[in-house]
């Protein structure tokens, strides 16, 4: 009996490509990933302050054949392929101009030895979307293979699970990324209650648009945490805190007492706004202060919600996971690792290649769909195979 999972994944939820293989063996548990392909576009959406979706797609569609191409050279392949076979599936790929055109000089001629095809549903750019999930149903008829659509906020709460080993439940997950801050309820895998969320900006939106308002490039949230990191370096506290006093240079910090779970960001962002007009010129060390103080802000904001959200149950929650790019950021990482430490919850977050947008997270979550039961699994030429699109649903049992 084979008792090993492998699964080749998909991702183009916004302005990275991605293609892994990844694979899971059921007895030992644990998870090997076998190849790892990830384009980033940022270079190409910074002239736009943000991701310009039509150049997203088009960049998927430019990309992915590519990246499949190195992770098949990595994995064992087997039957030949009848390129007649792929002519006649080429349909699938209409909507999709560019990789239409790469698919058109296929060269792959065998079929890879894999069990499943996982790729992005949703949430995040429709258009996007869409390049992986035709280039996803194309495949997967091609090879005569199953899909497993896959929800991009859980790809995320998946990507601890990397070295993690087995988790016990109940668990606490918080999502900060560009398009998403949430704080999710878990209570078995597949049993997702969204707790909390952002009424309006998502936290690494914030760092990206303040980014813009001080003049700095896109994506901003490493930028603002590096000038953020170069105070802390340089200055002593009581010395930082005299020069903000001295620019007066203090930010809100939004639904601090608000006593639910929800946050906001946007009031935050307008903030530096009007701070950085009513200041006029702003130097260098003043930029860099306001840095400072925005970043404090999140991480109180993000540290005290996440208190109430241990304190409002009646569960004790034994993992905290976060994940998301965000989580990139060492300081707000230090600040939600002794929190964890304060409250003997073990803190899970991903390896700082699988903290922004991956592939290896998509079939991380297909597996852990799968092992677990829930998971949709789609036969090719299946009714529900034709329906799948993109969509921002979550597995299942999401309140
Ligand atoms: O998860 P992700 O790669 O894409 C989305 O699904 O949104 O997250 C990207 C976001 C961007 O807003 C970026 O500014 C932010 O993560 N980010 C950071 C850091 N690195 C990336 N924010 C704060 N500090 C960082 N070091
Ligand atoms: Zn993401």
């Amino acid at each position: 009996m084979n008792t090993k999972i492998k699964i080749l994944s998909i991702e183009t939820s916004c302005d990275e490509t991605g293609v892994s293989v990844v694979e899971y063996d059921t007895v030992t548990q644990t998870y090997e990933v076998l190849a790892d392909t990830l384009n980033s576009q940022i270079e190409m959406h910074k002239e736009f302050g943000g991701v310009f979706p039509t150049v997203a797609k088009r960049e998927h569609g430019n990309n992915l054949l590519g990246l499949l191409n190195v992770c098949l050279k990595k994995i064992e392949t087997g039957d030949e392929l009848d390129i007649e076979e792929k002519n006649i599936h080429m349909e699938l790929l209409n909507r999709e101009k560019e990789l239409t055109e790469h698919v058109q000089n296929f060269p792959i001629q065998k079929i890879p030895n894999i069990d499943y095809i996982a790729v992005t549903r949703g949430p995040g750019l429709e258009p996007a979307l869409w390049v992986g999930v035709s280039f996803a149903k194309f495949l997967s008829v091609l090879w005569q293979k199953p899909l497993v659509p896959v929800n991009h906020m859980e790809g995320h709460i998946s990507s601890v699970l990397m070295g993690a080993g087995t988790l016990s439940f109940p668990n606490l997950a918080l999502l900060i990324s560009g398009g998403h801050t949430e704080l999710v309820d878990i209570h078995a895998w597949g049993k997702y209650h969204i707790v909390g969320k952002t009424r309006d900006d998502a936290v690494g939106e914030a760092y990206d648009k303040v980014a813009r308002i001080l003049g700095l490039s896109y994506p901003g949230g490493p930028l603002i945490a590096a000038k953020a990191q170069k105070v802390r370096d340089t200055m002593a506290e009581w010395d930082i805190q005299a020069n903000k006093e001295k620019h007066n240079i203090k930010l809100p910090r939004p639904m601090l007492h608000s006593k639910d779970m929800d946050l906001s960001f946007s009031g935050l962002k307008t903030a530096v706004l009007y701070m950085v007009r009513d200041l006029g010129t702003v130097s260098e060390e003043v930029i860099d202060l306001i840095c400072h103080e925005f970043e404090n802000s999140v991480a109180e904001v993000l540290v005290s919600k996440l208190e109430f959200a241990n304190k409002a149950g009646d569960r004790a929650y034994k993992n905290l996971i976060v994940a998301g790019g965000v989580i990139s950021n060492d300081f707000l990482k230090a600040r939600i690792d002794a929190w964890c430490q304060k409250n003997e919850i073990r803190f899970l977050k991903p390896e700082k290649s699988l903290a922004t947008d991956n592939a290896v997270m998509i079939a991380l979550a297909a597996i852990v769909g799968i092992t677990n039961n829930y998971a949709k699994i789609i036969l090719p030429e299946s009714e529900e195979f034709s329906e799948l699109k993109p969509d921002g649903d979550w597995s299942v049992n999401t309140i």
